[in-house]
């Protein structure tokens, strides 16, 4: 079966990619147009070959292989595959497929929106996080040193096809990266995903289809309603101020993923929510359970804290010098725009770093 959700201007297909509309919407669409494939290193070795197998029309497809991770989602690169497609001569009525996880469809995005003004991309999301989150929405873009997503555009793609299949491409932990996101959706949008998700116990195992299919509904109702982020979907960056703040932390060191950064932002801004009264003790204690149970916490030394609260006066979320938070004032709902304070920033630290402590006696 597949799932069809209708975005801005774009259609979202998740089931199997040998059921959906992959082949016929190419065909129709870029029946003469030369077919870019960008992969990493991962998705050129696990998922590439699926479908230059599956599919006759990629045959003469050219491949860009990007190097991975986060550390690599610089503007040099993009420097560089621009300089590829410029000596294989390119052009505008081409087409980008763009095969893998949230840095792949984040920096395809960006690259095909800015070469030769603008070219087509599809994006076929393989890991859990670019299917739940990134692949969807229309942003696109590259890091800048330690600040996540500064150089950017809202460009839709024309198409995703989302095959839950390929979440198995992947390393069993990085489906928790994509799980927190969803933790997310459910905490800041609605209860009833919440509460359809914190019964899983064994997640790599017991997310299917529905799942991501509600996840992606929550996402796409907002992102409908408010596609340049000027109000509503601030929700989506819940557990994001703090998380993106301990990702670009421990980037020059010892590199988190994005998705474990926002389980700790999701605890950090949860527990300002508490501290607000905005939440009760029991539904704080909730969400904490839920997070402990998957992601372990992460040992944060005193001299850490300011260096963190330093980043976070660069978020790019900030308005007149203030930290702009997602605050919870229940589950399933979230307020925008909350100021909060250094003291708060600094407290929400401290209480991650107890609860590292803590895990660490057990
Ligand atoms: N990842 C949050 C958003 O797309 O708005």
């Amino acid at each position: 079966m597949i799932y069809t959700i209708e975005a801005e201007n774009y259609r979202i297909e998740l089931g199997s990619l040998q059921e959906s509309s992959f082949e016929y919407f190419m065909n129709v669409n870029y029946p003469n147009s030369r077919k870019i494939i960008l992969v990493d290193e991962n998705t050129n070795e696990h998922c590439l070959e699926y479908l230059l197998t599956s599919y006759s029309f990629l045959s003469n497809a050219e491949v860009i292989v990007l190097p991975q991770g986060e550390e690599n989602k610089v503007m040099d690169i993009c420097m560089q595959v621009w300089e590829t497609w410029s000596e294989y001569g390119f052009e505008r009525q081409d087409v980008l497929i763009n095969l893998g996880g949230g840095v792949i469809t984040d920096m395809g995005g960006f690259i095909a929106s800015l070469y030769k003004r603008g070219i087509d991309f599809v994006n076929i999301p393989t890991s859990l996080l670019a299917m739940v989150d990134a692949s969807i929405g229309g942003k696109t873009g590259v890091d800048l040193g330690s600040y996540k997503n500064q150089i950017g555009l809202f460009v839709n793609p024309k198409a995703v096809f989302i095959d839950p299949g390929f979440i198995h491409s992947l390393p069993e932990g990085e489906v928790f990266n994509g799980f927190a996101e969803m933790l997310k959706h459910g905490l800041a949008l609605n209860e009833g995903h919440w509460n359809e998700l914190v019964t899983m116990i064994d997640v790599v195992k017991e997310i299917n289809e529905e799942h991501i299919y509600n996840s992606l509904l929550l996402k796409n109702t907002i992102v409908l309603e408010d596609p340049f982020e000027s109000d509503l979907r601030k929700k989506l960056n819940f557990g994001h101020t703090i998380g993106h703040a301990l990702e670009g932390y421990f980037f020059e060191n010892d590199p988190i993923s994005h998705g474990y950064a926002v389980a700790l932002g999701i605890l950090a801004e949860s527990y300002i929510s508490f501290k607000r009264n905005y939440l009760t003790l029991s539904e704080f204690s909730q969400i904490e359970k839920v997070l402990l149970m998957h992601y372990f916490p992460i040992d944060l030394s005193n001299e850490s804290l300011n260096e963190i609260y330093q980043l976070m006066k660069n978020d790019k979320k900030n308005k007149n010098g203030e930290i702009k938070c997602v605050l919870l004032i229940s589950i399933g709902q979230s307020v925008i725009n909350k100021t909060i304070s250094e003291l708060e920033i600094i407290d929400s630290l401290e209480y991650l770093n107890r609860l590292f402590l803590e895990a660490k006696k057990d």
